[in-house]
């Protein structure tokens, strides 16, 4: 019998750009650590459809209910039961993962949880290791459209952190070095990083 498992249609929605980004940036890639893991759609669709990766998924313990009804119903041996993972509570999990994704965090995060989201990927990847960031971010102080901005003030009133501009994380991101900014749909971004 399959569980009552928590739906985003965002994700569905983005599920597979996101694919055609991580297809290339995780090819040489072995271990993979999911922050934010969230319903976990991403990870069942992600980890079937990138079989060289072991995906580990991580989230708030509210969200771990969910994200094991989704990879118990998708019965696939390369992804991972939810590890507690809270930025600003817990220390960083002790994988071997030489990747790290995380999609539509960094606008909910609070800026200091983010500071230390960026300074400890980047303390925890190995030399070439990648980040790839997903998610609407402000440019050089400048929102992409008019309906990221409203969307962004919706967020401060609701006590999120709101959108970060890409120039504070790369002050925050230490080794890590930002290859790659991809225009994604719907003004999403996908901030590809590597730790030199
Ligand atoms: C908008 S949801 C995105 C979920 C999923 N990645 C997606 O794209 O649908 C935001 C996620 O950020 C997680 N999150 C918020 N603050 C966090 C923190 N301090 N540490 C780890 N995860 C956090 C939430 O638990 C939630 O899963």
């Amino acid at each position: 019998m399959q569980h009552e498992k928590p739906f985003s249609q965002a994700c569905e929605n983005n599920k597979r750009v996101i694919l055609s980004v991580l297809e290339r940036v995780f090819a040489n890639c072995r271990q993979v650590l999911e922050i934010g893991s969230g319903t976990g759609q991403h990870a069942v669709f992600l980890a079937e459809h990138l079989p060289h990766l072991i995906w580990h998924t991580s989230d708030q313990p509210q969200y771990h209910e969910g994200i094991s009804a989704w990879l118990e119903d998708a019965y696939i041996e390369n992804v991972k039961p939810p590890i507690a993972f809270t930025i600003g509570q817990d220390t960083f999990p002790n994988l071997d993962v030489d990747g790290v994704f995380t999609a539509n965090t960094a606008h909910i995060m609070q800026k200091e949880e983010v500071r230390l989201l960026m300074e400890s990927v980047a303390s925890h990847l190995p030399q070439n290791g990648i980040f790839c960031q997903y998610g609407p971010f402000k440019h050089s102080s400048k929102f992409t459209s008019e309906s990221n901005h409203a969307f962004h003030v919706s967020l401060l009133e609701r006590g999120y952190g709101g959108y970060r501009d890409i120039n504070e994380l790369k002050a925050w991101a230490g080794e890590l070095s930002l290859n790659d900014v991809i225009d994604m749909p719907a003004n999403n971004h996908m901030l590809v990083w590597q730790k030199r």
